[in-house]
């Protein structure tokens, strides 16, 4: 696993070279969404972030991902794998037909490996409310290892993530234990969301196709009729990372475990939290592809023509003092959406003060944020849905940005903020408090505003802090300028990634 090998000067002796091996790994990377091909959220990003790192470090990594409707609708040049053609999977009951395509990820040479079962995954969305919805992935993670094991494929790690593939590391102590091809194989669970489990009926047990390892399921909770995905990820992977270290130690706590904490707790040193990075690729206004005007820390007068060009397309009607808070979300519980309806309404009527928010979810707050837009009329938009290029503009041309949550495992939208010079307003939880620090206008030093109590005066507090900063210049210039100044880049959270998967497999 090493490649030929990389020069570095020796000491400060200009002349004097040594050839030091860069260690490469082979993973097999299964995820649920990838960006952009199917997206719902963060996942999709780090998956997409994470691998193009391996791959352009020299790591071969092969990323199985389903080849749900919205991929085949996109026409993307796809080829089917010669030796993986016309397969059969059994889960329990259930026998699946299914063959894998591959091709290049858009805008990469990283090859992804799509796994095409029209009985599973030729549907509306991403994710379903179908009563099979935990067969789709049992089925791709099933497929990913099978796939490897015909393409004669050794992987050092099988990384894993969230529930959708959580029973990985499980199959591999198990079901195929007795392929030599996996005898060296690592498994990583990475959490991106302990809120989604997976949990199904007990009744579906066979279709893991355990056999005599059955007990190693978690015995408690099968009597209760329950199996859940991602305790069994938790329990049998040999590493398990979530995607912060706030969140990592927030999980083993009651409060944010949500009922996987005693055995995350159980895991001790096998539990590790690596923040996620940012594509800067993809997020970085001197060069975003959505926006007709660039800017940067250097030169921020792009960013108050993207604002008042933005105001002009919205129909919002905001003065030069106004403070524009933006809002990108999946409207969810997570979120804190509701803390925004004690806090909102009045401060849009007594200050200056507009909004954009982005994003749908659960109805209440869709609502919510609807009658927000009726009652502020020029001063609120909200676009219910989904849309890259207004993220785009909404982290470019806004003055803070909302990100009240109740618990937010990493969050990307803030260390996009940073960087737009957009100020985050985020509560002090999981990858908020790793990512943005509070401003201190004495030493003019912070990042954003920051809160703790998960309630309406904490956030009131917050949002009024900004608008009090904004009427500042000298202090806004400058929060504008910490925040920018901040780099969350994947070079640095992937060699973390790196150095746990050396911790795991060791340097050859
Ligand atoms: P989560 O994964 O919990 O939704 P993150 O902050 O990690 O939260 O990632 C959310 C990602 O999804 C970001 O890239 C964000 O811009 C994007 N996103 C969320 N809602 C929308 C939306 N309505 N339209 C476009 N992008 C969205
Ligand atoms: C999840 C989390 C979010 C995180 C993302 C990517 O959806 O809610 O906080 O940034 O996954 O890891």
């Amino acid at each position: 696993m090493s490649l030929p090998g990389r020069i570095v000067a020796q000491g400060g002796r200009a002349r004097a070279f040594a050839i030091l091996p860069l260690v490469s790994y082979r993973v097999l990377f299964v995820t649920a969404e990838y960006a952009p091909l199917a997206k719902t959220g963060g996942l999709a990003d780090v998956s997409t972030a994470l691998s193009r790192f391996l791959h352009g470090r020299g790591d071969d990594v092969r990323v199985f991902l389903p080849f749900y409707r919205r991929i085949a609708e996109q026409s993307l040049a796809l080829a089917p794998v010669e030796f993986l053609q016309n397969l059969e999977l059994r889960l329990g009951p259930h026998l699946y037909r299914y063959r894998i395509l591959t091709g290049a990820a858009p805008g990469s040479e990283l090859k992804l490996y799509f796994v095409d079962c029209p009985a599973l995954f030729d549907r509306p969305g991403v994710y379903s409310a179908d009563d099979d919805e935990h067969r789709r992935f049992l089925a791709l993670t099933r497929a990913a290892l099978e796939s490897a094991q015909r393409m004669g494929f050794a992987p050092h790690v099988l990384h894993c993530n969230d529930w959708h593939t959580a029973f990985g590391p499980l199959w591999l102590k198990t079901s195929y234990a007795w392929d030599r091809l996996f005898a060296a194989t690592r498994s990583v669970l990475t959490i991106h969301n302990i809120g989604y489990q997976g949990v199904f009926g007990a009744e579906h047990a066979d279709e893991l196709g355990l056999g005599d390892a059955a007990w190693l399921l978690h015995q408690d909770q099968l009597k209760a009729g329950r199996i859940n995905s991602m305790l069994h990820g938790v329990l049998y992977a040999d590493l398990v990372s979530t995607v912060s270290p706030t969140y990592a130690r927030e999980i083993c706590t009651p409060e944010y475990g949500l009922g996987l904490d005693p055995f995350l707790r159980s895991r001790g040193d096998r539990l590790v939290g690596i923040l996620n990075g940012v594509d800067y690729d993809e997020w970085d206004p001197a060069r975003d592809r959505y926006l007709p005007i660039h800017f940067s820390r250097d030169d921020l007068t792009g960013k108050a023509a993207l604002k008042r060009a933005f105001a002009e397309r919205l129909g919002l009607r905001t003065g030069p003092g106004t403070m524009l808070l933006g809002l990108v979300s999946r409207l969810v519980t997570q979120k804190g959406i509701e803390l925004l309806p004690a806090v909102l309404p009045a401060i849009l009527g007594r200050r200056d003060c507009a909004l954009v928010a982005l994003g749908s979810g659960e109805r209440q707050y869709e609502e919510f944020l609807a009658a927000l837009e009726r009652s502020f009329p020029g001063r609120v938009v909200y676009h219910r849905g989904y849309s890259e290029e207004l993220a785009h503009w909404i982290e470019a041309a806004s003055d803070a940005f909302l990100m009240p949550s109740l618990y937010e495992p990493c969050g990307l939208n803030q260390m996009y903020s940073l960087r737009y010079g957009t100020v985050p307003i985020v509560r002090r939880t999981g990858g908020l408090a790793d990512s943005v620090s509070l401003y201190s206008p004495a030493h003019g030093a912070g990042t954003g505003i920051v809160f703790e109590n998960y309630d309406a005066a904490a956030l009131r507090w917050a949002v009024e802090s900004a608008l009090e900063l904004y009427g500042q210049p000298q202090h806004w210039r400058q929060l504008m300028a910490n925040a920018m100044a901040e780099d969350f880049s994947w070079q640095r959270q992937g060699a973390l990634y790196i150095d746990a998967y050396r911790r795991l497999v060791g340097p050859d």
